[in-house]
């Protein structure tokens, strides 16, 4: 039996031009670093997941604190590569997305609201020096669990303020720093193991 679980993956972009206006073959840096959004869908719904369904899988992109990017399920086929995914995202941010990702003007304010509005939602922090991943009891059958991730410079002031004025738990993979698409497929298989562990008992 598929698991009713949502897994959403938050990725804070404050450098990517909520505008679109990127050039393809320089993401990095023209991208404000959408290089790594890109990196982050192939794990959320191609590499990462062994087991669990991919339409219990979300990603949303806060962009420039402007924009939210919200990607679900491409039944379409899942774009291989950086800039395939680029390509799609530019067309979102231009205003011609493709079905299944949808556009909304908000900020972290709006975002962290409503995702805490929901029931039987739970909203961490993927931080380095969180507390260990172990030590977290992670809601599984039934309920949306979202984990926000920094770019490549981490969370900014703003951010880290937020994440204490909404009371969010900080949880850690480890003192080491990894890519946020290692963090994302570490979710999805450790989500995979605890569901199965919870069928066995
Ligand atoms: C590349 S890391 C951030 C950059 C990093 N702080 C640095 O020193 O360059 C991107 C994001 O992945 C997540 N992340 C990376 N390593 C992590 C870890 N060991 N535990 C939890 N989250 C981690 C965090 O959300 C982080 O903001």
């Amino acid at each position: 039996m598929a698991p009713s679980t949502l897994l959403r993956f938050i990725q804070i972009l404050p450098s990517v031009p909520s505008s679109g206006k990127f050039i393809l073959k320089d993401l990095p840096g023209s991208g404000g670093r959408i290089d790594l959004l890109c990196r982050d869908l192939a794990a959320c719904f191609d590499w990462g997941p062994e087991e669990w369904p991919v339409d219990r899988l979300e990603l949303t992109a806060l962009i420039e604190d402007q924009v939210a990017l919200t990607i679900r399920n491409p039944e379409s086929g899942v774009p291989k590569g950086e800039v395939a995914w680029a390509k799609l995202l530019q067309e979102a941010l231009h205003g011609d997305p493709p079905s299944f990702i949808h556009v909304e003007r908000m900020n972290l304010d709006d975002l962290l609201t409503e995702m805490l509005a929901q029931k039987d939602s739970h909203l961490f922090v993927l931080h380095e020096e969180g507390m260990p991943l172990e030590s977290v009891e992670m809601p599984i059958e039934g309920f949306q669990n979202s984990f926000m991730l920094g770019d490549h410079r981490g969370f900014d002031s703003q951010t880290e303020e937020r994440i204490d004025r909404y009371g969010l738990k900080r949880v850690s993979l480890g003192r080491r720093s990894y890519l946020s698409s290692h963090c994302i497929a570490v979710i999805i298989s450790e989500f995979e193991r605890l569901i199965v562990n919870a069928r066995n008992e």
